[in-house]
């Protein structure tokens, strides 16, 4: 069997940013609210770019830090609920305006742990010598799904992609990666689809938004944070003092900050850039790794976890040596 590596990775948000006293205007909320019970402090929320142009920005700068070309890709995967249309899917999209080969492109739904499905699908295709290269992308105009007169959501969701180029290795760098789904729990973060037909009529229904009872999926993803770490690690068979840099899916600091004291791992090993980019659902997690290694605070052969959480309820985690 084949192994796995990050090839290359990159990130886009749209230039617009929304403060948190641009929502006081709008909402009854208050800046010391917003930064005391999620951290965030502006978000980037888009103007005229839709999903795909997203997606397009990042996947540029992400085969540019690989050194390939657009006709390297075998295989794209966009993870995504924010997709431009109900169909065709922006990883079509994509295709055609990276001007790749004709490869497989499809989208991917697992609301914010999408971007680590995508990386179990594209590693496991890569591993079985399906494909050699592969470009994944998180990418999402969460601000189109929100309800900007919400309180509980408006504050919390915003727009970015971030895209990796994963490929074949020597070495396994690509170590481990889990995904796990508990429909049980789907209310707690839902938006509503398109209605049933009464005989043939479409009965009236106002334009859904996004719904969450956050502080049930608070409690969810504060359990399985940890978790997922403390599985990655013993399947893989290393320890939380081998890892450099945890990447959590930017939802909320102090879910990041509780997963910290439950791990007892040092508060500066959990990446936190959420006081600037908001909750960018699967975008979140590639965002963040383009992040960490531009800055420089993850670097190459440093080994870091990745964990995501969503609705559905989904969540999974990757461990990976750069
Ligand atoms: O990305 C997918 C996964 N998503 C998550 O992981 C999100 C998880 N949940 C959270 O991050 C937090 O639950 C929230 C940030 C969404 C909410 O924080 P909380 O501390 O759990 O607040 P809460 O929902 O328990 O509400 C506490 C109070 C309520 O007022 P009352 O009923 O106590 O009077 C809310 O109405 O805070 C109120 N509130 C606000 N007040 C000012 C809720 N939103 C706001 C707001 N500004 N924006």
């Amino acid at each position: 069997m084949k192994h796995t590596q990050v090839l290359g990775t990159g990130s886009y948000v749209p230039s617009n940013r929304v403060t948190n006293a641009d929502l006081e205007k709008i909402v009854e909320t208050s800046d010391e609210w917003i930064q005391s019970r999620t951290g965030i402090v502006s978000r980037p929320k888009t103007i005229d770019e839709n999903t795909s142009d997203l997606a397009y920005q990042a996947a540029l700068k992400a085969l540019d830090n690989a050194n390939l070309t657009a006709q390297d890709i075998d295989l794209i995967i966009v993870a995504t609920v924010t997709s431009d249309y109900q169909f065709p899917g922006v990883s079509q999209l994509l295709q055609k305006r990276l001007g790749c080969r004709f490869i497989p492109a499809f989208d991917l739904n697992a609301a914010c742990s999408g971007f680590i499905y995508a990386l179990n699908v594209a590693d496991k295709m890569i591993k079985s010598g399906t494909y050699k290269t592969a470009l994944i992308l998180g990418a999402e105009t969460l601000t189109k799904y929100t309800d900007y007169t919400d309180r509980n959501t408006c504050v919390l969701f915003a727009d970015g992609a971030g895209a990796m180029v994963v490929g074949e290795s020597d070495e396994a760098k690509i170590k481990h990666i889990v995904t796990y789904a508990d429909g049980d729990a789907e209310s707690m973060l839902k938006m509503d689809g398109y209605p049933l037909k009464v005989g043939f009529e479409t009965p009236p229904q106002k334009r859904p938004f996004l719904e969450m009872q956050g502080s049930e999926v608070f409690k969810f993803a504060t359990s399985v944070l940890p978790k997922t770490i403390e599985e990655l690690l013993s399947v893989t068979n290393h320890t939380l003092d081998e890892v450099d840099i945890v990447i959590a899916h930017q939802a909320n600091s102090r879910i990041i900050a509780k997963a910290a004291k439950t791990l007892k791992i040092a508060p500066e090993k959990m990446y936190v850039n959420i006081d600037r980019f908001g909750n960018t659902s699967a975008a979140s997690v590639p965002l963040a790794i383009d992040e960490a290694i531009k800055t420089g605070k993850l670097k190459k052969g440093d080994l870091f976890a990745t964990v995501a959480f969503g609705a559905g309820l989904t969540w999974g985690g990757a461990l990976i040596r750069l």
